[in-house]
């Protein structure tokens, strides 16, 4: 994780006034009407929460933690995620009526319930009875019981236990008015997958329904390569380690499938027995990549994340990179299920969030477009595993300092909810976000040093810092509203995926393709042309060799100079319109005075493309080129730095928040008077001391 450590210590008062022209905003895409499902009808439409474990307290102790979590602005908790063995102590042998009880008494404190299926947590009954439904470790291991995420997710015997609890769940609480929705398992396992004969059986069966014969498998894996071809589907091992990248890329199609197939277990019978209006989420992990993110987002209603910083402090570009990336799995407003009360547990060094962090870490996530932020968690069990974790009230039961800012939050997203309702996040930009691409350069990276989520976050940071609004999104979405689409490290681009590119580009949308491109199929196989594949003929040139770099090189041209580093691609032109933006002067010989960025009108649009990893002034010029370029306008204008600037638009209005996330007091000038929501009053200037915030109501 690239996480920047901001000094807050010394807070020197510099006020710089920037006036901050208006813009006209993006049109709304939203209607009165429109249904917002991270938004529960009768709720606030931003709610604040915490994640509660009455199954660990007595019975009397309640409504003591109830009271506290009202006054403290918390209308929403996540409850019975883990609480398998209290709802069935033994097999068969279902006890619900106690969460009843802790649902009746969330109720009565204006608590709304979002239940946890407790699969992640099976009990020692069913894992001694039935051992197979424990993982096995790639070396054979079977898992032993008394942490989490044991059981295995191919085991046909521990899907049917799990559909049962979360059924006999449903049954129960499918029309509990109290209950709004439901979160499936917890975090799915890590997508950690079982490595036994069943599972590798089940693999095969899969490939063989895809593939029909051997020989498609055969020629597309290319196993003539070491021997590798296959007689028998059974010869077909679980790929663990470096292996064919056909393999391995089926192998993480797989994965998805598996825990795509458990999820749909239990959502069929929620399903059955539910009100249609309680959710169905699951809390995923950011830029974890253990399955492919966007086709376990499908069955559900909404994403969810656990928004951890772990050690250091908020890097507001990484973290708003991360809830840009979970809006997109749905293309829709999510929710924070997971985030931390100052400190974690699981890191090398679990040092405390400054005071007001946790605050300002709060509003980005509503200003990116989430509607409900919960805490992990409210006070800690007395044994287990994460004792030290941080929590809001302390093993005595009393409020921990944290509390009383976690509170002021609330009390704030209550103040504001009503002109958050209805509001999405519109942007003009897309980043493209592919897991495959991801996988085929991570298992083959050429050069330690390629990071794809730090390449993505730099011209993230370049972007953002102009538009002020950024989604990112699979490459197979719809892109024809946006203005500019980026793909920095889209490795994977089948015919079907470039007819889809080009189609964007033909229809007046420029899509700019960054190093390493177009250079493989569905298949992971590597296409016979060179790179960007099927895209060469629309860019009017192509990679002729590509160089991972053990120093930096000169470029320049229309971007200014600077360095590449890392990768380094030598391009060449074959049409005479592709022009050339950046060229490299003296390098390794090969690319010397050689094409860096090629670019290229295309029917109504325009491809381009960068050869290179850009140093960082690059970047930025490169980002301000592309906006002006494709037309793109910053969702509100220029802001000091250190101010991050988000939208919501909803219809005839929008919200703008504004973080200082500066060491320095900031002013910034509106364009024209806003309500200014959590100050109450008319503005046309905004004071924003360090970790300041302020939310805006502009209506149209
Ligand atoms: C994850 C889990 C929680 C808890 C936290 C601790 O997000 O979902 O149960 O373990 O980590 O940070």
């Amino acid at each position: 994780m690239l996480l920047s450590r901001l000094c807050r210590i010394f807070a020197v008062a510099v006020l710089v006034v920037f006036a901050a022209q208006a813009q006209t905003p993006t049109p709304s895409t939203t209607s009165p009407t429109k249904v917002i499902p991270t938004q529960i009808p009768e709720r606030n439409a931003i709610l604040m929460g915490a994640a509660w474990y009455p199954e660990q307290w007595p019975e009397s102790r309640w409504e003591a933690d109830l009271r506290l979590m009202e006054a403290a602005h918390i209308n929403v908790s996540r409850i019975a995620e883990f609480a398998w063995s209290t709802m069935e102590p033994s097999e068969g042998r279902f006890e619900f009526d106690w969460l009843e009880r802790a649902i009746r008494l969330a109720e009565k404190h204006h608590i709304a319930i979002v239940l946890g299926t407790p699969t992640a947590a099976p009990p020692a009954w069913l894992t001694s009875k039935y051992p197979d439904t424990l993982r096995v470790e790639p070396n054979g291991q079977r898992v032993t019981h008394g942490n989490r995420a044991h059981g295995s997710v191919t085991s046909a015997r521990y899907r049917e236990f799990c559909r049962r609890i979360a059924e006999q769940m449903a049954i129960r609480f499918g029309h509990d008015p109290n209950v709004v929705g439901w979160q499936i398992d917890n975090e799915y396992g890590y997508a950690l997958m079982s490595y036994d004969d069943d599972a590798r059986r089940q693999f095969q069966d899969w490939l063989k329904a895809k593939y029909k014969t051997l020989d498609s498998l055969n020629q597309h894996w290319t196993t003539a390569y070491w021997s590798e071809t296959y007689d028998n589907w059974s010869e077909i091992p679980i790929p663990v380690g470096a292996h064919n990248p056909g393999l391995m890329l089926e192998w993480k199609r797989f994965v998805t499938y598996a825990w795509n197939e458990y999820q749909k277990n239990q959502i069929e019978v929620i399903r059955q027995h539910s009100d249609t209006r309680q959710f169905v989420t699951g809390n995923l992990m950011g830029f974890f990549d253990g399955f492919d993110h966007y086709a376990i987002n499908e069955p559900l209603t909404f994403s969810s994340w656990d928004d951890y910083v772990g050690s250091g402090h908020l890097d507001p570009d990484f973290n708003g990179l991360s809830h840009d990336l979970t809006r997109g799995f749905k293309r829709r407003n999510f929710w924070v299920m997971e985030t931390q009360p100052g400190a974690v547990n699981w890191h090398a060094v679990n040092n405390f969030l400054n005071k007001g962090e946790v605050r300002v870490m709060a509003w980005e996530a509503i200003g990116h477009g989430a509607d409900a932020l919960s805490y992990w968690q409210w006070r800690s069990a007395l044994n287990g595993q994460e004792q030290y974790h941080g929590t809001l009230v302390g093993p005595d039961g009393t409020p921990v300092p944290l509390l009383d800012e976690v509170s002021q939050t609330g009390k704030e997203f209550a103040k504001v909810q009503d002109s958050l309702r209805g509001t999405e996040v519109v942007s003009q930009v897309a980043l493209l976000n592919s897991y495959e691409s991801r996988w085929a350069i991570d298992w083959q990276k050429h050069t330690s040093k390629y990071d794809q989520v730090g390449l993505l976050k730099s011209y993230y940071h370049a972007l953002r810092a102009l538009s002020q609004s950024i989604d990112v999104v699979s490459p197979y979405a719809p892109l024809g509203d946006y203005k500019l689409v980026v793909a920095p490290d889209l490795n994977l681009i089948p015919k079907d995926l470039a007819a889809h590119l080009l189609e964007y580009v033909q229809n007046g949308g420029h899509l700019v393709l960054g190093p390493r491109s177009g250079m493989k199929d569905e298949f992971n196989t590597l296409l016979p042309q060179r790179q960007p594949g099927f895209l060469v003929d629309a860019l009017g040139g192509r990679v002729e060799q590509y160089y991972a770099l053990d120093k930096d090189f000169p470029v320049t041209g229309a971007w200014g100079s600077g360095e590449v580093t890392i990768w380094a691609e030598q391009l060449k032109a074959s049409a005479k319109d592709a022009e050339t933006l950046l060229q490299y002067g003296q390098a390794n010989g090969w690319l010397d005075g050689q094409p860096a960025v090629l670019t290229r009108g295309y029917g109504q649009g325009r491809i381009t493309y960068i050869g290179a990893v850009l140093d960082d002034k690059l970047m930025a010029a490169a980002a301000q080129w592309m906006v002006q370029k494709s037309g793109v306008t910053p969702a509100f204008g220029p802001v000091p730095d250190g101010i991050e600037v988000l939208r919501r638009t909803g219809a005839a209005k929008q919200v703008l928040i504004l973080i200082n996330h500066s060491t320095e007091n900031r002013r910034v000038a509106l364009p024209h008077a806003m309500k200014a929501l959590l100050a109450g009053v008319d503005e046309t200037t905004v004071e924003l001391p360090l970790n300041g915030v302020e939310v805006l109501l502009d209506r149209q």
